[in-house]
């Protein structure tokens, strides 16, 4: 992987701008994400574990250590340090409302084969994948011989292995869990909870890059990008929402993060005429499209 600094950091007053402007240049070339102004100030603090791990003195020796030699493990600790894994359960309630209520049961009215592919794309730590889970499993009699397929993928290592363990903290299961939620799927972990091999079993997790994943993957009845995009440039979006539309089909929900629209960033989805603030597949022409967006608003 070539090093090249990030513009972002050049007008930085920053004693160890040089340094800044190369590891946030690593980050966008593995992943496409663009250093915030605020995760850019925060840099130092979130290397630090990786500063002490690999006995470093401050990013300046790390960003040294980068460039003199080619260490995959030290850079991938590197991006895995840098990107923002942020997650919670039930994130937005309103939106797993909307999946509770609305979008599973067309789902199961529409699919005759009883098939329901699901994909948590920029998963982190498994909290929106291990939601929808929990809501299927609380409603199993509807859902009694159907083929269940949750896939949920980051290009986090470290997430990744963190969201297949199924532990979480304290802390974690206190952000949206309700506590029937977390009796019921949940059994305590020492000091943390450990989803259930119920919970586990259901979901795929496997590391992926949204810019590069390979494996033939097939189209899924409902997919979630949610806050994955917001650091990408406007040409990245782009090629998301096209990798999206390749792995959806006419009938196809996609939900984005509250700050995030295919708006302006994509031919291939239009808002979705029956669930507010989710996306469905362009049938008609870019018109027709627009006079739909206009009555979605
Ligand atoms: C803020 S978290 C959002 C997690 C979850 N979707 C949610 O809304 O709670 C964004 C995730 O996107 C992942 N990500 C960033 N760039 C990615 C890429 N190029 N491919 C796959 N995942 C990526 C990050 O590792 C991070 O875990």
């Amino acid at each position: 992987m070539a090093l090249s600094p990030s513009s972002r950091f050049a007008d930085s007053g920053s004693s160890s701008r040089g340094a800044a402007r190369i590891l946030s240049g690593l980050l966008e070339a593995r992943t496409g994400q663009i250093l915030s102004e605020n995760r850019a100030w925060r840099m130092e603090t979130a290397l630090k574990p990786v500063l002490r791990s690999h006995g470093l003195a401050d990013i300046d020796a790390l960003a040294a250590r980068l460039i003199a030699r080619k260490e995959a493990a030290l850079e991938e600790d590197v991006v895995n340090a840098l990107l923002n894994n942020e997650s919670s359960f039930f994130r937005d309630l309103q939106i797993f409302d909307m999946i509770h209520r609305q979008i599973l049961p067309q789902i199961h009215a529409q699919r005759d084969d009883r098939t329901l592919r699901i994909w948590s794309a920029g998963c982190s730590t498994g909290q929106e994948a291990y939601s929808i889970a929990i809501q299927l499993c609380n409603d199993m009699a509807r859902w009694r011989g159907w083929r269940i397929e949750i896939l949920a993928t980051d290009i986090s290592t470290a997430a990744i292995d963190q969201a297949k363990s199924g532990i979480f903290t304290q802390m974690d299961v206190q952000r949206g869990l309700a506590v029937g939620d977390l009796i019921k799927w949940f059994e305590p972990a020492g000091d943390d909870w450990c989803a259930s091999p119920v919970l586990r079993q259901m979901i795929d997790f496997r590391t992926d890059n949204l810019f590069d994943h390979r494996a033939p993957m097939g189209e899924y009845d409902l997919l979630l990008c949610r806050n994955v995009l917001l650091y990408f440039t406007l040409e990245r979006r782009q090629a998301v929402f096209r990798m999206l539309a390749q792995h959806s089909h006419a009938r196809s929900v996609l939900l984005l993060g509250a700050g995030e629209t295919v708006i302006g960033h994509s031919e291939d989805f239009v808002p979705h005429p029956d669930f507010r603030g989710g996306y469905g597949r362009r049938t008609g022409t870019p018109a027709q499209a627009e006079a739909a967006f206009r009555r979605a608003v």
